[in-house]
């Protein structure tokens, strides 16, 4: 690969608020944060207009997933802003330049977001009206959410490949200055890498909603619902096994290599990380044999909940090392720092404090559901 230098811009002079290392944590803390809503709101949206478009659509399914959808988008905006602003604080002088190098692709995240988000609520709320026009309102706020993670792949592809900007600013596309990062090997494996991702996440997720609150007051619905649950868990993390290999050999070898053997801890992290995941699948397809909160569903849940955190890890190794590679002269440890102690203790309070609103918020719509579910049953 080119090694090209002098394209990244100077550092704002302002100095980091906090020691690059916290920053680091922070953006991977929050980034964590993000994908639980998202693959909650993808993996559903994925589910909704497959059920739309096959007619094949169960009502408590749906009902659960209709349930949840509008408060998980909302909440997959607000986490997002968090890892945003760390991202451009630590990693602004990469970040910006792709955004602003992909122009309209990057601005219609925020068409897609608006649309797409209208879309989520009028299916929920107002179904009967939308008659049958809710499968096109339904596969619509699925593509554009989908569009929504394919433009962040290319942005976090493009931030690490500097070499890229200048081919993409003389070859960008002066009619329509609309530029995505299609010569990057990676790209579609780790789209699909993501979206597979959080199909798994919805299904395991879907099947303990099964087998603790909705088991209480409709036995079969739970049986069925737990078995569409970890079949898509099952289903998309096998699947994720060939795409993420391709994902990790689609990298050039000086990635790939710390990964199978280069790097002890890194091969560790990737390898333990997949481990886990199986483990998460054998226990959930353990766990078909009785629909309840079982002590394998919850080994499987929390199989799954460390694998996520540890691909999470890798992508930041993998960030770095293709920083290394591509952008020698963008060197973190360089960077002023002027550590502002208030405002971290600050965020930190205000991260907590949220987290458990969060939290609590939840518990309280469960219990909602419940009862809901009681007076209805
Ligand atoms: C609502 C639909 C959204 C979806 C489906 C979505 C999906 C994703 C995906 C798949 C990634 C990983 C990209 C990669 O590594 O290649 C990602 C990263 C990210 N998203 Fe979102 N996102 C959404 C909304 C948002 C919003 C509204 C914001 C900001 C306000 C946001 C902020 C971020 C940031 C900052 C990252 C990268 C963090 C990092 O590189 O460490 N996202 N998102």
């Amino acid at each position: 690969m080119p090694k090209v230098t002098g394209f990244i811009p100077a550092h704002e002079p302002i100095p980091l608020p906090a020691p690059v290392w916290l920053l680091q944590a922070f953006l991977f803390v929050t980034f964590l944060l993000h994908l639980v809503p998202m693959n909650l709101t993808v993996g559903g949206l994925l589910f909704l207009a497959r059920g739309e478009l096959s007619g094949r659509l169960s009502e408590p399914m749906r009902r659960w997933v209709v349930g949840y959808l509008p408060i998980t988008t909302a909440y997959t905006i607000t986490t997002g802003i968090a890892p945003l602003l760390f991202l451009q604080v630590v990693y602004g002088q990469l970040f910006f330049p792709a955004a602003i190098l992909m122009a309209w692709a990057w601005f219609l995240v925020i068409v897609a977001l608006i649309a797409g988000y209208y879309g989520i609520y009028a299916y929920a709320w107002a179904s009967e009206r939308l008659g049958r026009w809710r499968v096109w309102v339904i596969v619509g706020s699925t593509a554009l959410f989908l569009y929504i993670a394919f433009a962040f792949n290319n942005a976090i592809t493009l931030m690490s490949a500097p070499f890229r900007w200048w081919i993409l600013w003389q070859e960008r596309n002066p009619s329509t200055h609309f530029n995505l990062n299609l010569f990057e090997p990676t790209l579609f494996p780790r789209f699909a890498h993501f979206v597979l991702g959080a199909m798994a996440f919805f299904g395991l997720v879907t099947a303990l909603y099964a087998a603790t609150t909705v088991r209480r007051r409709d036995e079969a619905a739970s049986r069925e619902m737990f078995r569409t649950g970890v079949t898509w868990f099952v289903g998309a993390t096998m699947l994720n096994y060939l795409v993420g290999l391709l994902f990790l050999f689609t990298h050039e070898p000086s990635v790939w290599r710390l990964f199978v053997g280069g790097n002890m801890a890194a091969t560790i992290l990737l390898w333990g990380s997949v481990a886990l995941s199986l483990v998460g699948v054998v226990a959930s397809l353990l766990s078909l044999r009785t629909v309840t909160p079982s002590p394998t569903l919850l080994v499987a849940f929390a199989a799954l909940s460390v694998t996520i955190v540890g691909m999470a890890r890798v992508r930041f190794w993998v960030r770095s090392q293709l920083l290394s590679l591509h952008a020698p002269e963008f060197r973190l440890s360089e960077l002023p720092v002027q550590p502002q102690w208030g405002i971290v203790i600050f965020f930190v309070f205000l991260l907590l404090v949220g987290f458990f609103v969060v939290t609590w918020m939840v518990l309280q719509l469960q219990r909602a559901y419940a009862l809901q579910s009681q007076q209805g049953s």
